[in-house]
């Protein structure tokens, strides 16, 4: 098999419900998938690894089958973070600059958004990401590039995302016991975000709401970035368990009937109709009206959107919404699930899938945050070799000067 190359790039969603991977190779104009692989999850509640070793045994067999559909080997894996740990932060920082001219430089800007990441934190939480929002030159808000310019005061408006240490490390361990090396973290419902929202929208303002099997994650974006984060501990799973509670079966056979005829409010059911259920320990089959099986599903359905509708009003960002809500994740397959979003949230709704070639196997919401990884991926990467080469020519420079 080749070895991994410069532009080929791997994202592992690792999900409470099953864990994927895509290894991709980008180009100038965008990316190629060369292959990927999904697998149940195991080990994974609400988001977080509860057992390092059945996630990297996961891993491990995910990442021989996506290697052999890719045709090549990979070292480096961009891996999604979730869970209720994570927290978001805003924060500023305020510089004066030097020089007669005052012009802002690169070094400025380092020096704002070193200052804007400097928080004091317990010993147990870091810093995953630091999001540019915006920059304020004597005033003048929304400077997209501050570099060039002139001013007296450069300030700087930032959404820092935060996460348990522990968390982070658990991870890392888990990818590295399955013979991997971690090349970033990357907070899922930001990836997410970053595969399925087109620039004009993020610009404009939208929610997005990735409905997973543990947990919902909800990210508003506005100004082509991301300013709010919060996880929901409601996802596709509880209303799996619901259903087995409220009909008396398994967990298996609820999920089995969810995927066949589950719906997210009665009012799209066409007509009723009996369903053949498999009672738990041996009490045999027995039938359940199609609507009792969607009450249930429209109870936990409509709770969700309504602590949906309280975190966004909470957040003072719901009349920022211009475009709406976009919905990812497994559970937004679910019938009738965007109509119910817009009834609760009085926005309109979309089913986000992420921005590739709608041919591939992929294209679907499923793979939402594990396409977004190696978008996020490739940026990451792109700044870091713009600095290197920015960081060579200086030295370069520098020794004309010695
Ligand atoms: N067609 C479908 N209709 C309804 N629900 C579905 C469908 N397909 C998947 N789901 C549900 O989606 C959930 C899994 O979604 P997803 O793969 O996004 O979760 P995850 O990433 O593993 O979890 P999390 O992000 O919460 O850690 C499961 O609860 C599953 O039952
Ligand atoms: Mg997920």
């Amino acid at each position: 098999m080749r070895e991994e190359k410069k532009n080929v790039i791997a994202g592992l969603d690792i999900g409470t419900s099953k864990i994927c991977v895509i290894i991709g190779k980008a180009r100038e104009d965008g990316l190629d998938i060369l292959g990927s692989s999904i697998t149940s999850s195991e080990g994974v509640q609400k988001g977080v690894i509860t057992s390092i070793n059945k996630v990297s045994g996961r891993i491990k067999r995910l990442m021989k089958n996506a290697e052999l559909d890719a045709g090549r080997k990979v070292n480096k894996l961009w891996v999604s973070i979730a869970g209720s740990h994570i927290q978001g932060k805003d924060n500023q920082s305020f510089i004066s600059i030097k020089g007669e001219e005052q012009i802002i430089s690169k070094k400025d800007v380092d020096e704002a958004l070193k200052k804007a990441s400097s928080i004091a934190l317990p010993r147990d939480r870091e810093i995953i990401h630091t999001l540019t929002q915006d920059y304020i030159i004597d005033g003048q808000d929304q400077i997209k590039n501050p570099v060039g310019m002139r001013g007296a005061h450069l300030q700087l408006k930032v959404h820092l995302i935060t996460a348990s240490s522990g968390c982070c490390r658990n991870i890392e361990e888990s990818v590295k016991n399955a013979g991997y090396e971690v090349e970033g973290l990357a907070l899922q419902p930001l990836v997410s975000g970053i595969s399925t929202l087109p620039p004009q929208e993020q610009e404009l303002g939208v929610a997005l709401l990735d409905i997973g099997g543990g947990t919902t994650d909800l990210a508003v974006f506005l100004r082509e970035g991301l300013i709010f984060t919060k996880v929901i501990a409601v996802g596709g799973n509880h209303l799996t368990n619901d259903i087995a509670v409220g009909l008396h079966i398994s967990r298996e056979e609820a999920e089995k009937i969810k995927l066949r005829c589950g719906t997210a409010s009665v009012d799209y059911l066409n007509k009723d109709e009996y369903l053949e259920v498999e009672g738990v320990a041996g009490r045999g089959n027995y039938r359940v009206k199609r609507s009792a099986l969607v009450h249930i599903i429209q109870m936990r359905i409509e709770e969700l959107f309504e602590l949906v509708d309280l975190e966004l009003k909470s957040s003072g960002y719901k009349g920022l919404i211009t475009s709406g809500v976009v919905l990812t994740g497994g559970s937004s397959l679910l019938p009738g699930v965007k109509e119910k979003a817009e009834e609760k949230l009085a926005l309109p709704a979309r089913i986000g899938y992420p921005r590739i070639d709608s041919s591939t196997k992929i294209f679907s919401p499923v793979y939402a945050t594990a396409v977004g990884l190696i978008f996020w991926g490739m940026k990451v990467r792109q700044e870091l070799s713009l600095k290197e080469r920015l960081d060579v020519k200086l030295k370069e420079w520098f020794k004309d000067f010695f």
